[in-house]
This record gives structure tokens, sequence and C-alpha cells, in this order.
């Protein structure tokens, strides 16, 4: 049936940036009792970017953010809607959002900040997507951004082979809509969190804590145990909310934080193989940056393309989990 009036939020750009210092494992084997062949395993991870000092997230976000806008053809004028999903802004405030606002010389609309560690992106997109729809603003910036090298304790090998730097940025447009599966779009968006996991991975610091920044806290085995189980969830939430199924997918781009949980889930959920987009090898884990990371790469190269049906999912820290489904 046809609504009259009715908007989706159309992707019209996507982009990234990431710093030029690509840190290796066998580097990391220096610095830490590790190996190549430990972390590959495990991980997938082969290398990851890091931010040179004085290099912060809004730098990266920025970067990322210019390289969606020109992929749309837009200029930064034509943005009202800054979203930025991070865990490691430049200052405790103002948010990471407003100084990227600023830095592109954007001088009306909202900017803030959502903070839903490694589900960030897909938070941001999925909050984006409700305020186009509604009607009160028109186009969109949502960035994931993250300096992650700057929370690790880099003398924890259970954590610091893990983490990347990087930024990636979508811009969503709102479009009439008449409403079907088959126009371009964000489909379905599912959120969830459940504060009771903070222990298993947090950062032990914070301004109303410990008045410090703090590192980053992981049990690995834990997180990856209650992962795949969250990301299923989500996913067939966003299957029969829209009937699609995952025969009719083209493109997984899920959270890239392990090689294996990314394996896992989309074997238990029925996705191919050969439908994955992972990007963990090269970026590790850059947390909300991963997906738009991940999504600029395919876009790149040609994988994903105009009118492909591309499912998001990711879990962080809380937890906090979901899911989004687009039309390109
Ligand atoms: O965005 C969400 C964020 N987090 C995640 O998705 C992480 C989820 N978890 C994981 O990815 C995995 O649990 C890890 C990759 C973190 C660890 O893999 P694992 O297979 O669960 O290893 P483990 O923690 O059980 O450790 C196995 C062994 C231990 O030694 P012992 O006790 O068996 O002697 C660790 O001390 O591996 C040791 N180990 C390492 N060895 C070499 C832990 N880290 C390292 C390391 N290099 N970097």
């Amino acid at each position: 049936m046809t609504a009259v009036g009715q908007l989706r939020s159309v992707v019209a750009g996507v982009g990234s940036y990431l710093p030029e210092r690509v840190l290796t494992n066998a580097e990391l084997a220096s610095m830490v009792d590790t190996s190549d062949e430990w972390i590959v395993q495990r991980t997938g991870i082969r290398e990851r970017h890091i931010a040179a000092p004085g290099e912060t997230t809004s730098m990266l976000g920025e970067r990322a953010a210019r390289a969606a806008l020109a992929d749309a053809g837009l200029r930064p004028e034509d943005i009202d809607l800054v979203i930025v999903g991070t865990s490691t802004p430049d200052y405790t405030f103002p948010s990471t959002a407003t100084q990227i606002q600023a830095a592109l010389g954007i001088f009306h609309g909202v900017a803030f900040d959502l903070q839903a560690v490694c589900s960030g992106f897909v938070f941001a997109l999925a909050t984006a997507d409700k305020f186009l729809r509604s009607g009160s603003h028109k186009r969109a910036l949502v960035i994931g951004a993250e300096t992650f090298s700057r929370i690790i304790d880099w003398t924890d090998r259970t954590t610091c082979v893990l983490f990347g730097d990087g930024a990636g940025a979508v811009v969503l447009e709102a479009r009439a809509s008449d409403g079907s599966m088959a126009e371009r779009g964000v489909l379905t968006t599912h959120l969830r969190s459940d504060g009771r996991h903070r222990a298993k991975l947090h950062v032990d610091g914070g301004p109303s804590s410990t008045g410090t920044v703090g590192h980053l806290r992981m049990e690995g085995k834990e997180v990856f145990r209650f992962a795949v189980g969250m990301v299923t969830d989500v996913v067939k939430d966003a299957f029969a909310a829209t009937g699609v199924t995952p025969g009719e997918l083209r493109w997984f781009v899920p959270h890239q934080a392990n090689r294996r949980i990314i394996d896992m889930s989309a074997a238990k959920l029925g996705i191919g193989p050969e439908k994955i987009v992972a990007t963990v090898h090269l970026h590790g884990n850059t947390s909300a940056a991963s997906i738009p990371l991940a999504l600029s790469v395919a876009r790149r190269d040609g994988r994903i393309e105009r009118g492909d049906l591309v499912m998001l999912e990711a879990v962080g820290g809380g937890f906090t989990w979901g899911s989004a489904l687009i039309r390109w």
C-alpha cells in the first residue's frame, strides 16, 4: 500500500579514512609476548592503522565525512544532521560531532555524539534514519570514528593486538518513498542493550569515576560466547520485520572484531561465505568505524552496487547490539 508523504533514508554516499601508520603483527610481537601466527589464527587480523600523535578522532572523522560528501556529490552546507558514533572522543566535551561540524564549516542544523562502543555506527544510523523519516531533517552525515589506540594498554597482549584506528561515514538523504521493499534506503533497524555485562568489556576509567581516561579491559572468551547469539538474534529480527530471507541478501557487512565471530554468525544465519564483506585482516577492530570502513572498501572495489540488499550488524561493550538492513 502506498502511504502518502512517506519518507525513506537513502544512502547517497560513503567514505572513509585510515591513518597512515600501519602496525603489523610482527611489530606487535616485538612489543608483547605474541606471534603473527597466534593473532591470525585466533582473530584473522594481520595489521591495523594507528593515528599519529596529535591526530584526533574528529580529524579522522572529518576526512571520512569529506570523502562521503564527495561520493554523494554534496557540499557540507547540504547537511543538517551530524551524528558521530565514538567511544574515543577528542574531549570529554564538547562532542566530537560538533568539532567535525565546525571543521566542515556547517553552521546550521545539529550535531551530536552517540556512545554505543562497537555498535556505535549501527546505533547512529538507526537514530539518523528516525530523524530523517520524521521529516525534521533532510540530509545526515553518519560517522563512526575512533582512536582506540589511545585507550589500549599496550602491555596487555590479550587486548592490544585486537584494535586499530580509523573512520568511516555515510551520507543519508530523506527521499519520498512508496514504502516498497524494492525501493532504495534503510528498510529496518533493530537495537538492543543489556547493561548487566559491563565488566566483560569496559574501560576502567572515566570523568565521573576515576577522573582518568582509563584503559580497555576485556574478558575475550566471555564476549565471544555472547557475541554470536546476540548478532544472530538482531539479524533474525531484521529478517522477520521485512520478510527478506538470507538467500536474498547480497552482502553481509558485520562489525569487524574477529573473523571467527563473523564466520560463525554468517553460518548460523544461513548466509553464504561469499556474501561476507571482511576487512578485519587489514583494519583490526576499529569499533564504531569498522562497518562504514568495510562499506567504503566494498563500495570502492565495486562489490556493493545500487539496489543490493546489505545487512549490517554489530555488537559491543555494554553490551549493545544491533542490525540494519539497507537497499543500497
Ligand atoms: O567488538 C567486540 C569486541 N570484542 C570481541 O569481539 C572479542 C571477542 N573475543 C575474541 O575475539 C577472543 O576471545 C580473543 C581473540 C580475544 C582471544 O581468543 P581465545 O581463543 O578466546 O583465547 P583465550 O583468551 O582463551 O586465550 C588462549 C591462550 C591463553 O593462554 P593459556 O591460558 O591457554 O596459556 C592466553 O593467555 O592464549 C593466550 N593469549 C595470547 N597468546 C599469544 C592471549 N592473548 C594472546 C596473544 N598472543 N596476543
